[in-house]
């Protein structure tokens, strides 16, 4: 008989729904294969309310009412409005947290995943504000209640970034990495090479649910300063806040530059680097024109990718195609089986 795992979702927007939907589609593999036999007793909103049944909440049910914008005590059982008043009354086994990412404090993220640790839940994150602002303090206090704190889709969705380095490369040491890793703004590039104005690249982002409705995190280089700290906190083991990266955004480039470039058989790309040089962090994002010959020319559209230059490997890259929040919830369902101890 298989072990049960008491689930609780922290956020059930676009990827919280994703993962929910995925747990249902996977739920006789990972019982099958994994000996995993998962049951949701709680599900937390921020406008949507929240609701606890420690019997199993009907989470195709669960869907269509957040969908319907109805609030989940139409279900017939309402939990506390309160993130960590609902994280103080369920008693899960393990968090799935996908709520907002605070760029500036990681909160209230940061505050709830700590409750929940403390209450012995594994973590299981999507967001990259708690990576940021706490990773160091929130493994510590897992390993203190003997669970895990897990954030594999915070900065490459479901590609293995984080476990790559923890699971398949013991022993090795990152010396720099070089990537693109916001989507938007390479989406934006791509369009704009195709002949669209930068308003038309980014109303196109915004109308296929890549680009949010206020873009200047993405456009500015936020979000992905944001990855490049996570990526250099935790794999360089070097704490970085996304204010000590040296940052530029695309809002300078204008289509002539990217048309020019083309011209010239080049790419402008938003580039995401860190090098380690004698116990120093240069961390930066900005645009540069690349050509055929990097690994990055042909990373187009919405698609990811990081090249790792290690001691012990040259180079080694990570190319994910078309991401969205099907990959990010795959990558909290590889860390939820890593957390049940089934890999
Ligand atoms: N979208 C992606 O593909 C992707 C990829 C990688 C990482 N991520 C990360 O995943 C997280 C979620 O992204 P998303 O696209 O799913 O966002 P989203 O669609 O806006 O969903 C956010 C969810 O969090 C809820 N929420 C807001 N504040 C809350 C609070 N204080 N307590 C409990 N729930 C709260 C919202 O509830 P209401 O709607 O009721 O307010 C909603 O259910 C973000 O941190 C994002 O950076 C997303």
């Amino acid at each position: 008989m298989p072990d049960e795992l008491r689930l609780a979702f922290l956020g059930f927007g676009n990827v919280g729904r994703a993962l929910a939907r995925l747990l249902e589609s996977k739920r006789t593999s990972l019982e099958a294969n994994y000996g995993m036999c998962l049951r949701v007793i709680g599900v937390a909103t921020g406008r949507h309310g929240s609701i606890i049944r420690p019997e199993g909440v009907n989470m195709l049910q669960a869907i269509e009412t957040v969908e319907e914008g109805q609030p989940l005590s139409s279900l017939g059982t309402s939990g506390p409005a309160d993130s960590l008043a609902f994280l103080q009354a369920v008693e899960a086994d393990a968090l799935l947290e996908s709520i907002p990412v605070n760029y500036q404090t990681g909160q209230p993220a940061l505050g709830c995943i700590e409750a929940a640790l403390k209450r012995g839940m594994h973590v299981i994150s999507a967001n990259k504000g708690p990576v940021v602002h706490g990773y160091q303090r929130l493994t510590e206090l897992a390993r203190q209640y003997g669970v895990r704190y897990l954030f594999e889709s915070a900065v490459m969705d479901g590609a293995p970034i984080f476990s790559l380095w923890r699971e398949a490369l013991p022993a090795g040491e990152l010396k720099s990495f070089r990537g693109i890793l916001n989507s938007t703004t390479n989406l934006i590039l791509t369009q704009m090479e195709q002949g669209r104005s930068y308003e038309q690249a980014l109303a196109h982002a915004q109308a296929i649910g890549v680009a949010e409705t206020d873009p200047s995190g993405d456009i500015l280089g936020w979000d992905a300063a944001v990855k490049v700290a996570a990526l250099v906190t935790v794999l360089m083991n070097m704490p970085l806040t996304p204010d000590r990266v040296a940052r530029r955004g695309i809002d300078g480039l204008s289509l002539d530059h990217i048309q020019a470039a083309a011209h010239e058989g080049k790419r402008w790309k938003l580039i995401c680097s860190a090098e380690r040089t004698a116990g120093h962090i240069e961390a930066r994002v900005q645009p540069e024109l690349i050509d055929a010959a990097d690994p990055l020319y042909t990373v187009m559209g919405t698609s990811s990718a990081i090249t790792f230059v290690t001691d012990v490997l040259p180079w080694l890259t990570i190319t994910e195609g078309d991401p969205g929040p099907m990959t990010t919830a795959y990558g909290m369902l590889a860390d939820l089986v890593r957390a049940a101890g089934a890999l």
